[in-house]
């Protein structure tokens, strides 16, 4: 299977020790690294979608445009997505009405469809060979859910005046015969490195600067500093997917939640290009009952891609419903086959972390407290979506015009309806934290094989440990620098991950999601008092 990294993680080119096939189907996106101290007009932090709509939709307004991406273009999420570009959002129509009133809620509905149909423009206008398709997508039912959710949200969707269908099937897949979906016409997909690279050439060609390998540090009303140089700015976008300036509001008010991926060969012409949803687990124990999500791209003239995915958990907690990340795939994999059954060899396989906010939208505008910076996070399952209309909505903030969709997402907004899911998660996040009293995850380094990691108990210490593949061990505090939770080792994407706000860490203990903004401190430790 073609899904490794040659190491760890290379997080230049992403953040998980498996390639996702879009990282793996083309060449990093590179550009020089920041050097030197620069002043610009518009500083973007980050170089993930929502970074590169910003900084084009500004370069394209006229403005001095830099953008500072600490790995290559595409290493955060951005490169780890499965790219439905989609106004199906993650969580129902109905519950967006019972959140935000029913003129809100059509204001999102028409944000979305206007994002699909800003990209859709964007890849014409500037010529961006990514494949991207106009599809349709089809909402259906998880086994655990009833009919009534289908009716209330067609409801929902019609009023939100979207043009949706009930259908009496859904298409393409025999195992749901007789059963019923929504059709979403209109939706789309594309080929999100390829896009992102279309989109960063525009950028470049219309006089914006692009920096890679540079992170971002000390932001603040002046700018940052960017590899140690001082980069000073008039305005400031952090589109570092969650904000690494939060000091104490945003991880508040959203959630990290890893999603697993496959990627399974099907011969070109057994299924129509097309998405398809579930409408998630009713009996899982997360709060964003995670769901399956389905589609293809094109991989060779023989084969398509069937790109599937779901099985999500709460970052840092997969063993609380003792199921192992490995054995996520294995249940992926069994959910793929029964409904696709054409799908031949699995191919990739990859798990990526999403930021779900506490009522469902993104938080898009100034960051909370201060005039001139701006966040773009929160983005759920529709980063594609929420990502584009990040820039949309920015650039007309910053260039002074009205945006229709400003109030809906200001990260300030207050949605007084969500106090039982925000109760809820914040009792999640204190039950972390007795992790602080209990006994690490494993009991002695000498058990580590080569390319195993854990969390010792030495002591009152919490030590993350890493045996590379050389047999050397490597040991950093296991206390996250963002607020102290305590982390927790993933073997699947080799990272240790912090199960209250999500930051995540290498083996090496260098950051690669925040909020936290700095790395774990490294332990000098002799082997044998580490048991
Ligand atoms: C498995 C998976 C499947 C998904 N499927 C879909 C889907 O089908 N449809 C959909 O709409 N959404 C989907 N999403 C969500 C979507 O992919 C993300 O929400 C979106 O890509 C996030 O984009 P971003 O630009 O905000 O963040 P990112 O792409 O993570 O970009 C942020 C960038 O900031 C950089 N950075 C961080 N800190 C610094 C710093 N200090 N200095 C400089 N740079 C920094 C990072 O390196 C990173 O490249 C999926 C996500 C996952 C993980
Ligand atoms: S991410 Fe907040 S404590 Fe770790």
């Amino acid at each position: 299977m073609n899904t490794s990294n040659q190491e760890p993680i290379n997080s230049n080119i992403t953040s998980g020790e498996n390639l996702s096939y879009w990282i793996a189907s083309s060449e990093p996106i590179i550009f020089e690294k920041l050097e030197k101290s620069l002043e610009t007009d518009l500083l973007v932090i980050g170089g993930g979608i929502a970074g590169l709509t910003t900084a084009y939709c500004l370069a394209k307004a006229g403005r001095q445009v830099m953008l500072v991406e600490d790995g290559f273009i595409g290493s955060g999420e951005s490169g780890r997505t499965t790219a439905h570009i989609t106004c199906a959002l993650d969580d129902r129509y109905f519950e967006l009405e019972k959140i935000f009133g029913k003129e809100k809620t059509i204001l999102a509905a028409n944000s979305h469809m206007a994002a699909i149909e800003w990209v859709d423009k964007t890849v014409r206008l500037e010529k961006i060979e990514c494949n991207f398709k106009r599809v349709d997508g089809y909402l259906f039912l998880h086994p655990s859910d009833s009919k009534e959710t289908l009716d209330k949200e067609y409801e929902a969707t019609k009023q939100a005046g979207l043009l949706t269908q009930m259908l009496p099937d859904v298409p393409a897949i025999a195992s749901e015969n007789g059963k019923w979906s929504i059709k979403f016409p209109g939706q789309a997909q594309f080929h999100i490195m390829l896009y992102l690279k279309g989109l960063a050439g525009a950028i470049v060609g219309m006089g914006g600067k692009i920096y890679t390998q540079s992170k971002a540090e000390d932001i603040n009303k002046k700018g940052a500093k960017v590899n140690g140089f001082d980069v000073t700015a008039n305005q400031i976008v952090v589109a570092t997917n969650t904000p690494v300036n939060d000091v104490l509001t945003m991880h508040t008010k959203q959630w990290p939640y890893r999603t697993y991926v496959i990627g399974a060969k099907i011969p070109k012409g057994q299924l129509p290009y097309s998405l398809w949803w579930d409408t998630g687990d009713h009996n899982s124990k997360w709060i964003s009952q995670p769901y399956h999500y389905v589609r293809l791209e094109e991989l060779n003239e023989q084969y398509d891609l069937l790109i599937s995915g779901g099985e999500d958990h709460k970052t840092g907690q997969a063993d609380d419903e003792n199921i192992p990340e490995e054995d996520r795939y294995v249940r992926l994999i069994e959910w793929t086959k029964k409904r696709f059954p054409a799908i031949e060899e699995i191919i990739y396989k990859w798990s990526g972390q999403v930021m779900e906010p506490i009522d469902s939208l993104a938080f898009i505008g100034k960051n909370p407290g201060d005039d001139n910076i701006y966040i773009i996070t929160g983005d759920s399952g529709n980063g594609m979506t929420h990502g584009t209309l990040g820039g949309m909505i920015l650039s007309d903030i910053i260039s002074g015009n009205d945006n229709p969709w400003e109030d809906l997402y200001s990260p300030s907004r207050i949605t007084l309806k969500t106090a039982d899911d925000y109760l809820h998660e914040v009792g999640n996040m204190t039950a972390q934290l007795v992790d602080w009293i209990s006994s690490g995850d494993i009991k002695e380094a000498a058990g580590l094989k080569p390319g195993e990691g854990g969390i010792i108990s030495s002591g009152l210490k919490k030590i993350a440990v890493y045996r590379d593949e050389q047999n050397n061990l490597h040991a950093c505090t296991a206390v996250c620098p963002h607020l102290g939770g305590i982390l927790q080792w993933n073997a699947d994407e080799k990272s240790f991950d912090c199960p209250l706000h999500g930051s995540r860490f290498t083996t090496d203990g260098k950051v690669i999601n925040g909020p936290a903004k700095g790395d774990l401190k490294k332990i000098q430790i002799h082997e044998e008092t580490l048991s």
